[in-house]
């Protein structure tokens, strides 16, 4: 089975006081179900200290990485690097990443591959800008982010796996996908894991969803069959709100 996931992505927000002042409120005030993890996706200057505050169960990740693991590349950060500074797992592909930073699948698919060279576990972001949707286009269009940078994985590689399914239309907007729109696409990324590897790939693949998730449409999100939890942005800005979407289930 999937694990369930409820993930917060801080982006470029939070002083280091205020960060760890964040992991302190929730870890004191937050009692979470057994059966869910919790990660935080916190900038990378803040990984060594959140690290040591973190408790064991809690796992904390950077949002991007470079993929080589040294050299001249200024301003960048490579896996090794996050690994020596605490850091288990890292997001690839946001969508951010990819319409401000230019990251394409091709750039994308290199970070897959860094990722399994270093026994680094990921989640894998991919959705639709708003155009997409509007054309109908967009089950073509996510297929298309998958084949190119994810799906050249073997059986092995991609068991367990975290994919968040994150339409762009929906981040940071306040406007959610509905649950029939969110369970559509999840359904077809289940599907395309089972014609590409097997159904018991497909099912131990936890397929998050994100964009504009809150303490008030968690739960109804959560219900959907194929959606094993949350990558959230705004709302893990704040211990209470984030602690209420870990408990939406
Ligand atoms: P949001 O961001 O919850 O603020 O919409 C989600 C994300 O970008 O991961």
């Amino acid at each position: 089975m999937a694990r369930k996931i409820v993930a917060g992505n801080w982006k470029m927000n939070l002083l280091r006081q205020e960060a760890i002042g964040l992991i302190d409120e929730f870890q004191k005030n937050c009692t979470k179900p057994d059966d869910v993890d919790v990660m935080f996706f916190v900038p990378s200057l803040y990984l060594a200290d959140i690290r040591t505050k973190a408790w064991s169960f809690n796992r904390i990740g950077a949002q991007n990485f470079h993929k080589e693991d040294s050299g001249a590349f200024t301003g960048e950060i490579s896996i090794p690097q996050l690994k020596s500074c605490g850091g288990t797992i890292a997001l690839i592909g946001h969508s951010e990443r990819r319409s401000l930073f230019g990251e394409t699948n091709e750039v994308l698919k290199d970070k897959v591959n860094a990722a399994i060279a270093h026994d680094f576990d990921f989640i894998f972001c991919c959705g639709e800008p708003l155009e997409i949707r509007e054309q109908g286009n967009e089950l073509d269009y996510v297929r298309q982010q998958l084949n190119e940078s994810l799906f050249h994985l073997d059986s092995e590689q991609m068991r367990n796996r975290i994919i968040a399914y994150e339409p762009v239309w929906a981040i940071g907007t306040g406007r959610t996908a509905t649950s029939e729109q969110a369970e559509a696409m999840h359904n077809e990324i289940r599907s395309w894991l089972r014609d590409v590897y097997s159904d018991e790939i497909a099912e131990s693949v936890s397929i998050l969803y994100g964009g504009s998730c809150n303490p008030a449409n968690a739960n109804e999100l959560f219900s959907c069959d194929n959606v094993d939890g949350g990558l959230i942005g705004g709302a893990s800005l704040k211990a209470d709100s984030f602690c209420q979407i870990v408990n939406a289930y």
